[in-house]
């Protein structure tokens, strides 16, 4: 059942307001084909993949899996520069194998939105403050999303919540609007849209569910966790990160507090691949920086991505009715 069209649903012709943000080592093909299949859009995220045949195999993949439904491509211009250079190559490959929707984080999104543009592609651009998103808007994204400080992963230096930006933004904005960080109900995405916001933008929310490749452990440890079981670290280099409550975060901040201030100080304990080979492939929940937000509460069982959506979707159903309750007759 499809319970809302807004300006996002008909931008990337989807059925639910809801975009999957990507998500790095699992938004892969099966991930990305499960969010499309149950009526959302997904990111496949290129640099989860050891190289650049690895990644066209994905959307490859994935093409077959979305049996020819659109999906798209997170394109992340890191902040540490690892492998910048790798991105123009990775949006060349996107638009050979067909693909015209990006989500994109960058401090300067210009030469990503132009190569995006002239593939005959649409981007959602991905901010952390009102302004970087306005400035995003004056070089042409098609839709801009705002994440808060709530939001699993590097939701960046901003301090607020994604519902207060976004009811200021509502004002200050043209484009469509998506809103993401903390988000894992559908009495969230009927008041996303209440605020003005044209969709949502989930992460966390769906890290338990059956499509992605992660270990058991992983997924046991997470559906366990609750609301308080986030915390964020490395905010004083100014790379905020928000993450799993684990031995390793927690030794990571107390680094922090005795004054490391550069990544090579931390070593290994913030490498990605750290968390891949450890807690993704490994199933040790307490190694690694494991990206996770708040949101992690509302996943209580095992299931598919269909599932969940069909949940959301449901919950956003009943929050509607009760809104129409509180209706005064005029
Ligand atoms: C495990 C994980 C990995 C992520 N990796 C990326 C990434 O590689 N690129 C990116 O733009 N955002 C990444 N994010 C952020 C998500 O795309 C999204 O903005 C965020 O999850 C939304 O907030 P929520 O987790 O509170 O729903 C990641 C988030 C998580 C939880």
């Amino acid at each position: 059942m499809s319970l809302f069209k807004t300006r996002i649903t008909e931008l990337f012709g989807i059925k639910h307001p809801i975009l999957a943000g990507g998500l790095m080592w699992l938004s892969d093909a099966r991930y990305v084909a499960g969010i499309v299949n149950a009526g959302g859009m997904g990111f496949i995220t290129p640099r989860s993949f050891d190289t650049p045949a690895a990644f066209r195999d994905q959307l490859r993949l994935c093409r077959e899996q979305a049996h020819g439904k659109p999906f798209g491509v997170n394109l992340t211009l890191s902040s540490r520069n690892a492998h910048n250079e790798l991105v123009p190559r990775h949006i060349e490959m996107a638009l050979e194998e067909g693909v015209r929707h990006f989500e994109t984080v960058a401090a300067n999104p210009e030469p990503l939105f132009k190569a995006i543009h002239d593939g005959g592609g649409i981007v959602v651009h991905k901010a952390s403050r009102i302004r970087y998103a306005q400035k995003a808007e004056a070089l042409g994204a098609d839709a801009v999303c705002l994440v808060g400080m709530e939001a699993g992963g590097h939701p960046g230096m901003n301090e607020l919540p994604a519902f207060v930006m976004g009811a200021y933004a509502v004002d200050r904005l043209k484009v469509p609007l998506v809103i993401g960080g903390g988000i894992g109900s559908g009495r969230q995405i009927v008041s996303a849209l209440a605020l003005g916001a044209d969709g949502v933008l989930m992460g966390t929310r769906f890290l338990t569910c059956h499509e992605v490749w992660a270990h058991e452990n992983y997924k046991n440890h997470l559906l366990a966790c609750n609301e308080d079981d986030s915390t964020t670290a490395m905010r004083t280099l100014k790379d905020t990160w928000r993450v799993l409550a684990n031995d390793n975060a927690r030794i990571v901040q107390q680094m922090e507090a005795d004054g490391a201030r550069s990544y090579p100080e931390f070593g290994k304990r913030i490498k990605g691949t750290t968390t891949r080979d450890l807690c993704y492939r490994g199933g040790d929940v307490q190694q690694g920086m494991v990206s996770m937000g708040p949101s992690i509460g509302f996943a209580t069982k095992r299931e598919s991505i269909a599932e969940t959506i069909d949940a959301l979707m449901a919950d956003a159903a009943t929050s509607l009715n009760r809104l129409k309750t509180l209706e005064t007759p005029s």
